[in-house]
């Protein structure tokens, strides 16, 4: 049984005090939330050890939104996983499409910052998703089996099974305009199936996979009852912590 697994991605957004803020406003409704949701919450670094300290005796965990795959050293600017852990990081999110777009990602930096995350003891958040362009063109399929397979290239069964996927179709992020929950379904269905032929059907249905992209209050119960989708990582409707809680609740099993 796969626990539903819901994570706010704050993106660039929220410094210090705003960020104080909306974990204090989040913390408040913590109390409400089912024990059998996981919830994630990725503020930007700035605000990682104080959003771990503040949702302390809560079982809300704090993950960071990127990480470096070397432990240490003359990378100006960069963060590692060791550095991520030390202010008690749970979880990274990793190759997500804006890093992708903008920052020069690839599947083989993923994969590297994977490895690394998972042997230092963190959870990766592994994004993939196609363009507007390549599902109109008829590739979705091919686009996520060369993602996933490029981004789990050499991980063991063990590491890929408490991994997490974020399926984030490109056109859906930040756009208002959701995948409808038949569409999500079968790309999760897919990525399942192919992580059931690259390991084995008992690893495949470990692994949660999540769904990005405009998930809102509105959205989120209809997509979160698709029997593949485990979750869901979501933007825009994380800042608000009434549409939080909303999409926190829409996960709830009971
Ligand atoms: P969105 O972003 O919910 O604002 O579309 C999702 C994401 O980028 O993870």
């Amino acid at each position: 049984m796969r626990t539903k697994t819901i994570a706010g991605n704050w993106k660039m957004n929220k410094d210090s005090d705003e960020s104080v803020q909306l974990i204090i406003a989040l913390k408040a409704k913590s109390p409400g939330f089912s024990k059998d949701v996981r919830v994630i919450v990725c503020p930007p670094f700035t605000s990682l050890a104080l959003a771990k300290q503040l949702f302390e005796g809560t079982d809300v965990a704090v993950g960071a939104q990127n990480m470096h795959h070397e432990d240490e050293g003359a990378f100006t600017g960069e963060i590692s996983a060791k550095m991520l852990t030390s202010v008690g990081c749970r979880y990274v999110i990793l190759g997500h499409s804006e890093r992708r777009q903008f920052f020069g990602e690839t599947n083989e930096s993923v994969n590297r910052k994977a490895k690394k995350a998972l042997q230092s003891g963190l959870i990766p958040i592994i994004c993939v998703g196609e363009t507007l362009e390549e599902r109109e063109k008829g590739i979705t399929e091919q686009v996520i089996s060369a993602q996933v397979k490029g981004v789990l290239n050499g991980l063991a069964a063990a590491e890929v099974e408490k991994s997490i996927v974020a399926y984030e179709p490109v056109w859906a992020i930040g756009t208002g305009k959701n995948a409808t929950p038949q569409q999500a379904e079968d790309v999760h269905r897919f990525i399942r199936k192919l992580i059931g032929q690259m390991y084995s059907w008992p690893v495949a249905e470990k692994v949660v996979i999540q769904y990005g992209g405009s998930v809102k209050p509105e959205n989120a119960a209809a997509l979160l009852r698709q029997p593949d989708i485990d979750g869901a990582l979501v933007g825009g409707a994380c800042l608000k912590s009434e549409a939080f809680n909303q999409i926190i609740q829409a996960a709830n099993p009971a």
